[in-house]
């Protein structure tokens, strides 16, 4: 067992409240392909599709690209054991919360309890007029853009768009967090894209140790990381389980 990964193990063990914070880059060995670096969707598909304005302007173009994105593949892509392992920290009492960019709802899929979704979620859709929520196995995507059955307003997927405020509570709770955690594992982000990436440079001024996953270096592993472990989620969280539980 390297000394990084007992170094990692003794912060989590001896923590009063950690917190995981996670990216696309943990839903990567599930199947979902990353925005940035190798595969990444950025690379395929314009970001100003991801635009509210866009939304609100081009709605069915905009619906066809989110559909062959996200929902194509929503349902059929099941947690990897990374996602299963920070569930499992979790029911131990070792892990607080996980703060996540992602709208895949693998976390919750995983078994992990509280999960502060910071973008929204794909499993949620709201009606633009009168703010009816359904979930998104209620909605016929065949059609689109999909309606609302109370009145015909269009739908919208429950996540931010470029341009878009931050939800509420998972805002305010997950900077709450942000504030108490004295241990922060950050999984498969490149601290690109604000406010999300305010998230861990707070923890580290509040004094917080910071655990750091990824097989690339990010905005954060020079900046606030205390210890990289320069893996993939999988692998990682593995290891990392594995020196948790040797004492
Ligand atoms: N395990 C862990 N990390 C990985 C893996 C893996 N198997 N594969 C790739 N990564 C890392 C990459 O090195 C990169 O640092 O995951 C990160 C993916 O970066 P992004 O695609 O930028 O994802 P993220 O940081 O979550 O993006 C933030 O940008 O477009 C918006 O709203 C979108 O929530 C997203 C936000």
């Amino acid at each position: 067992m390297s000394d990084l990964y007992k170094k990692a193990a003794d912060i989590i063990r001896s923590a009063k409240r950690c917190v995981a914070f996670t990216g696309a880059g943990i839903s990567v060995e599930s199947g979902i392909p990353p925005f940035r670096g190798e595969n990444g969707l950025w690379d395929k598909y314009d970001p100003e599709t991801f635009d509210i304005r866009y939304f609100y302007t081009h709605t069915k173009e905009s619906w066809k690209v989110i559909r062959e994105i996200f929902y194509d593949l929503f349902g059929k892509i099941v947690p990897n054991s990374a996602h299963y392992s920070l569930a499992e920290l979790e029911s131990k009492g070792l892990l607080s919360s996980v703060i996540t960019q992602n709208v895949d709802n693998l976390h919750y899929d995983a078994g992990s309890k509280t999960v502060h979704e910071f973008h929204g979620s794909l499993k949620r859709l709201v009606c633009l007029d009168c703010k009816v929520g359904y979930g998104i196995f209620e909605i016929d995507l065949t059609q689109l853009p999909p309606q609302c059955n109370k009145c015909g307003g269009v739908l919208k997927p429950d996540v931010i768009f470029f341009g878009e405020a931050i939800p509420e509570p998972a805002r305010t709770d997950s900077f709450n967090e942000t504030r108490r955690a004295d241990c922060f594992i950050l999984i498969g982000t490149t601290g690109s894209v604000a406010p999300a990436n305010m998230i861990p440079s707070a923890a580290k001024a509040n004094g917080a140790k910071i655990i750091e996953i990824n097989p690339f270096v990010s905005e954060y592993t020079h900046t606030v990381t205390d210890v990289f472990l320069n893996e993939k989620a999988t692998i990682a969280m593995k290891k990392l389980m594995e020196a948790i539980n040797s004492k």
